[in-house]
């Protein structure tokens, strides 16, 4: 259990919660505000919408200790705003609602619409409501509400406040490996972040071949220069003595174009031929955050061949989150070792790899296309 902070509709709530407690629970389980409805529980309707530091938040799939110290609102806390209540009036005047399910997260949606769009037209209200799913009325009715509200006048978003700093782990790290070679001497511009081993998070596992002996790849593996040119998005600013690694990783997801800077520990052990990277980075743009942890392995595959073996451990945080369901991650992550696989195997052979391009575009949406075409085959089955 991990005890958290927040305010919760003005009021300063204190109470120890499980890690993996989503913010939607905590205000409805720990607190009793059930205005806040959970419809698909997959970041998918916008039921859950409330709103964090003055923007629209997804609460079921945000935990409640990634909002450490943010003011949190829920529906129950607006009958005194100007701006809810003439949305109040009008969502009630253009029946926007039937039986109101939907409605809590319409609002918060609505909400940020007016206070932030000041100008949009029809096209961008039923745009921005794209995330908030109602089985009920149709849209006519929500969007003509919020275009009325739109029409009055300007709204100033009362509640907008800068997020906090995304939280530092505290955790040594373990000390079986030793730490990455340094090709460059440096001081360490990551010295306040500790690399914890994330063992709380999604954990996916694959496995590369490489048509490189074992002893080949291992060689490869220890060269964090190569490896970063090797894999996409990917760049890299500096090593350290003790095996800390600065850089960027820049990727792709939905709407968000994200470039996380941060920060990571490397660390292999020369017996095993295994390894173990830590890191977490922040996209100050999308204010989202990641951390992980990849333990990999050299493992030998006959005499002429290896495979790398993977297993990373993420978690997510901020408006990321919503595009970052499990599927889609491992959609991402298999697109990213595709590439990585094919530079990887020309590195370990010898041959030059320049810094391979951030994946997106097209290569993205093939990916995605391949999740949806494998979700609708299963249901299909
Ligand atoms: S319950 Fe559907 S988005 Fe949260
Ligand atoms: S009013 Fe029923 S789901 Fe929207």
């Amino acid at each position: 259990m991990i005890s958290v902070n927040l305010t919760v509709n003005g009021a300063s709530v204190t109470k120890a919660v499980a890690p993996r407690t989503h913010l939607a629970d905590f205000v409805r389980e720990e607190l009793n505000l059930t205005g806040t409805h959970i419809g698909c529980e997959h970041g998918v309707c916008g039921a859950c919408t409330m709103i964090v530091d003055g923007r629209p938040m997804r609460s079921c799939i945000n935990y409640a200790v990634a909002c450490a110290g943010s003011d949190v609102r829920t529906v129950e806390s607006f009958d005194d705003d100007p701006v809810m209540s003439q949305l109040r009036d009008a969502f009630t005047r253009h029946h926007a609602l039937q039986c109101g399910y939907c409605t809590p997260g319409m609002l918060a949606t609505a909400y940020d619409i007016v206070t932030r769009l000041p100008d949009a037209d029809e096209a961008r209200v039923r745009e921005e409501l794209a995330g908030n799913l109602c089985r009920c009325t149709g849209y006519v009715g929500i969007v003509g509400a919020i275009r009325d509200v739109l029409a009055a006048g300007t709204h100033r978003n009362t509640l907008l406040k800068a997020r906090p700093a995304a939280p530092v782990l505290e955790q040594s790290r373990p000390s079986a490996l030793a730490p990455a070679a340094s090709p460059a001497p440096s001081s360490s511009p990551a010295s306040a972040v500790s690399f914890a081993p994330v063992t709380d998070g999604v954990t996916l596992s694959r496995h590369i071949d490489v048509p490189v002996p074992a002893a080949a790849l291992w060689r490869t593996l220890q060269d964090i220069a190569t490896i970063a040119r090797c894999l996409p998005g990917a760049s890299l600013d500096k090593v350290s003595p003790d095996g800390t690694v600065t850089g960027a990783f820049q990727v792709a997801i939905g709407p968000i174009n994200a470039r996380f800077g941060g920060a990571a520990r490397v660390a292999f052990d020369q017996q095993t031929h295994r390894g173990e990277v830590s890191g977490q980075g922040a996209d100050p743009t999308s204010r989202s955050r990641a951390d992980g942890t990849i333990r990999f392995a050299a493992l030998a595959a006959g005499d002429d061949a290896s495979q790398l073996s993977l297993d990373l451990t993420y978690r997510l945080g901020g408006p990321l989150v919503q595009f970052g369901r499990p599927a889609v991650v491992a959609g991402v992550v298999d697109a990213l070792l595709v590439q990585f696989a094919h530079n990887l195997a020309r590195a370990s052979q010898g041959e030059q790899v320049v810094a391979a391009r951030p994946i997106g575009g097209g290569l993205l949406f093939a990916m995605l296309f391949g999740i949806v075409r494998r979700l609708f085959t299963r249901k299909a089955r």
